[in-house]
């Protein structure tokens, strides 16, 4: 087995740097349009076996150091009962948003096993298949960056909406937020006793709040969800990921997680001291920086590498997800790139 991704989350000593690619699974792959053509998104994320398949793509194609359940952080808020659309243009839509009581009383909390079942099935079949090769990292939404799909109705550029719920009605919102926390810990616990071997929190919104507004509005919930996953003995590492969050590495590292994800606006010294040896760090190359000519990319995964050397331990990745327009030979550069600089003696 391929332990190196779960040693370095844990701070043990590893003979190369782990490396894997937030959306390593996508639409830069032709391999990914292959399998997509046949099915929209959803049925693509509630069909386990294809699922499973363009989950395995990237650790074939790319050689990374572990895989990513193929699914979508939006997944289980349809479950709560809100209808959830993709649009091939507009993204996620949500066709009823939830900006009153009458809203939130609609939602439930639902039973993972029952009601998200081919995610578990997904991960079985994942860990069946992978057979020890790498691990397989669950994940969710962090509750903010879930909630302000739910309030908007999907993409926002200022979340005034969720703002507005925040600064106007903040019992309401409070209370929604409780709700999405509480299914985010029975959906990542029922992941992990399905076979998930890390799980990864996205507060991919995290960044449009100021650090008083995200200590009320955000973190809390995510300690939440830490605190009942390790209270639940849930045992395996846990990320969090809070985008564009230079500003609230402090706020995250109280979080509880075991590593920290970092975008690229933050050197990994800069954080290193900040956070000390409590967590791991987990970066941040800039995704477009993968269209780098071999030579400069190289310098600067050399760069990062060297700014992540105090680091309790390092898995390198990318800032944010890859976008589609990367070509896959570049990615791939990147990993082989990663595994030749960071190597050991
Ligand atoms: O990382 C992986 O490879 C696993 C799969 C994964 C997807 N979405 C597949 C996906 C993961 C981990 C996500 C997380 C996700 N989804 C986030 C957090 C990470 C981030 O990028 O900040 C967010 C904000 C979403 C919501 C979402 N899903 C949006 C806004 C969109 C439309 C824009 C876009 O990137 O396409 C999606 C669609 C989506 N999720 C696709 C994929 C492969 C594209 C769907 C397609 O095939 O048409």
């Amino acid at each position: 087995m391929n332990e190196t991704f779960l040693k370095a989350c844990r701070g043990e000593k590893t003979e190369y740097t782990p490396v894997w690619l937030m959306r390593q699974a996508g639409r830069y792959l032709p391999e990914y349009h292959t399998v997509r053509s046949k099915y929209t998104f959803l049925e693509l994320c509630k069909t386990p076996e294809a699922a499973a398949e363009v989950t395995i793509q990237p650790v074939d194609i790319l050689g990374v150091d572990a895989a990513i359940l193929f699914s979508d952080i939006l997944v289980p808020l349809e479950k709560m009962g809100a209808p959830l659309e993709f649009h091939e243009k507009r993204g996620p839509v949500f066709l009823e948003p939830i900006r009153d009581r009458a809203g939130l009383e609609k939602l439930h909390v639902p039973d993972p096993e029952a009601e998200l079942g081919y995610v578990m099935e997904t991960i079985r079949i994942l860990r069946r298949e992978l057979a020890g090769r790498v691990p397989l990292i669950g994940f969710s939404g962090a509750p903010f960056t879930l909630a302000t799909y739910l309030i908007e109705g999907g993409s926002s550029k200022n979340y005034f909406l969720t703002k507005k719920m925040m600064y106007t009605d903040p019992v309401l919102y409070a209370e929604l937020l409780n709700k999405i926390t509480d299914c985010t810990i029975e959906y990542l616990k029922a992941q992990a006793a399905a076979g998930a071997q890390a799980l990864q929190i996205f507060d991919s919104w995290a960044g449009v709040l100021a650090p008083r507004d995200f200590a009320e509005f955000a973190i809390p919930y995510v300690k939440r969800i830490i605190a009942a996953l390790k209270a639940a003995e849930v045992t395996v590492p846990i990320i969090y990921f809070a985008n564009n969050g230079a500003t609230l590495l402090s706020q995250s590292l109280e979080s509880g997680a075991d590593v920290l994800g970092l975008d690229w606006r933050l050197p990994l010294d800069e954080a290193v001291k900040v956070v000390g040896q409590r967590v791991s760090l987990q970066g941040n190359m800039d995704p477009i920086a993968l269209l780098l000519p071999p030579a400069k990319m190289e310098r600067l995964i050399q760069d990062i590498l060297d700014q992540a050397k105090g680091a309790r331990g390092h898995i390198f990745n990318l800032g944010h997800g890859i976008v589609p327009e990367i070509p896959p030979e570049q990615a791939k550069f990147f990993v082989e790139a990663v595994h030749r600089l960071s190597k050991k003696g």
